[in-house]
């Protein structure tokens, strides 16, 4: 079977340089908030440019959570984002203490409108968490106007997006603060579970690391309630190592992109829009079609695996149905969902697979239509 996703062909694309970095951590004898962290954090912000803090937290959930708990948010406090997103942009809301209220999407970006934005702003609104899903930078521009508009804060989720441009600028740098989860299957992704939070401010960096640490200062005196939220030595040393391939692994991404474009552009499918101003970070290669699960079936059936991000969107899930504002109307979401279906992308499939899904995806196409 192809799989949609292969963390374990990451490894084995690095591999010495990984190996080498878990033992040294190993004989260094410290295993928690260390060196490697110090390091992971200073390279994290520099790729953003000069400006930048970064600070490394366990996991993308918490750095949502934390990013709005450092703006000081909490109950009774809204938060607009999208309801197409990974749970876990919803979980780190409401981790946080705060409302989420969710905005329909833009059927080209997939991400969220900001019509659809400015419709859900009301008087406890506090903050926007734009989502740049499978690597497509969301519309920052009108998402920031919209924002100084409201006085809202922004909080970017670029979970699935590391290493995304708008015109030159990175995602994650049009906020002033931004989330990014490093779980193994993302793009800039660990063995295990790990965050990063940038942010400009220096000072709101200290009060994150403070936060991540029950809320210590340097005395280990808690001098706010904070959480345990620490990124282990293993996990930073490994995310140095892909750091300094993301944007190689990135053009290799896209590069299989353009391919599945070119090969699929006679078919009835609605394909990720690749715009030229803007570099998608290509986290996962999503189309549209009608029968999407027949094809689905079939693609399995060639040993293809096919997926869907998401089998539902968050308002339709058990444990957030009818309770979130603004669920009753994301038309747009609801049709996107009966035809999403992702196809293997990551920067190691060679052109043999990528050949083999391209026909395979046609000749459906060809023989049941
Ligand atoms: C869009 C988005 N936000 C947040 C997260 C949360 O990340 P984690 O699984 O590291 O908690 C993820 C990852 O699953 C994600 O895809």
């Amino acid at each position: 079977m192809i799989p949609f996703g292969d963390p374990s062909a990451s490894y084995q694309a690095h591999k010495s340089e990984i190996d080498q970095a878990i033992k040294q951590v190993l004989d260094s004898g410290w295993y928690v908030l260390g060196r490697e962290v110090d390091a992971f954090e200073e390279e994290f912000a520099s790729f953003h440019g000069m400006d930048f803090h970064a600070v490394g937290v366990a996991n993308g959930t918490d750095a949502i959570a934390l990013c709005l708990r450092g703006l000081g948010l909490g109950t009774g406090d809204e938060v607009i984002t999208p309801s197409h997103t990974a749970v876990a942009t919803v979980a780190g809301i409401e981790q946080a203490g705060c409302t989420p209220v969710f905005a329909d999407i833009d059927p080209n970006t997939r991400c969220i409108s900001p019509k659809s934005i400015e419709e859900r702003v009301g008087t406890n609104t506090r903050a926007v968490m734009p989502v740049h899903i499978y690597g497509q930078p969301a519309k920052m521009p009108s998402i920031l106007q919209i924002a100084q508009a409201y006085n809202l804060a922004v909080v970017e989720d670029c979970s699935q997006a590391h290493g995304a441009e708008i015109d030159g600028q990175k995602v994650g740098t049009f906020a002033d603060i931004s989330a990014y989860s490093c779980y193994p299957t993302k793009n800039l992704g660990g063995t295990g579970d790990g965050g990063v939070i940038l942010c400009r401010s220096k000072n709101f960096a200290e009060k994150i690391k403070s936060l991540r640490q029950y809320g210590w200062n340097e005395e280990r005196e808690s001098i706010i309630p904070g959480f345990n939220s620490r990124l282990d030595e293993l996990q930073a040393a490994i995310l140095r190592v892909k750091l300094q391939h993301l944007a190689d692994d990135n053009d290799k991404r896209r590069a299989i992109a353009l391919r599945y474009n070119e090969g699929f552009k006679e078919l009835p499918i609605t394909l990720p829009a690749l715009a030229e101003t803007e570099l998608h970070a290509m986290h996962l290669y999503v189309i549209e079609c009608d029968r999407r699960n027949e094809l689905m079936e079939y693609l399995r059936s060639q040993q293809i695996g096919a997926s869907l991000h998401y089998p539902m969107a968050v308002h339709q899930h058990t444990a957030y149905k009818n309770r979130i504002h603004g669920s009753e109307n994301l038309s747009v979401t609801e049709q996107f969902y009966e035809r999403n279906l992702t196809l293997p992308m990551y920067p190691e499939l060679s052109d043999d697979p990528v050949e083999h899904i391209i026909s395979t995806v046609q000749n459906w196409f060809r023989e049941k239509n």
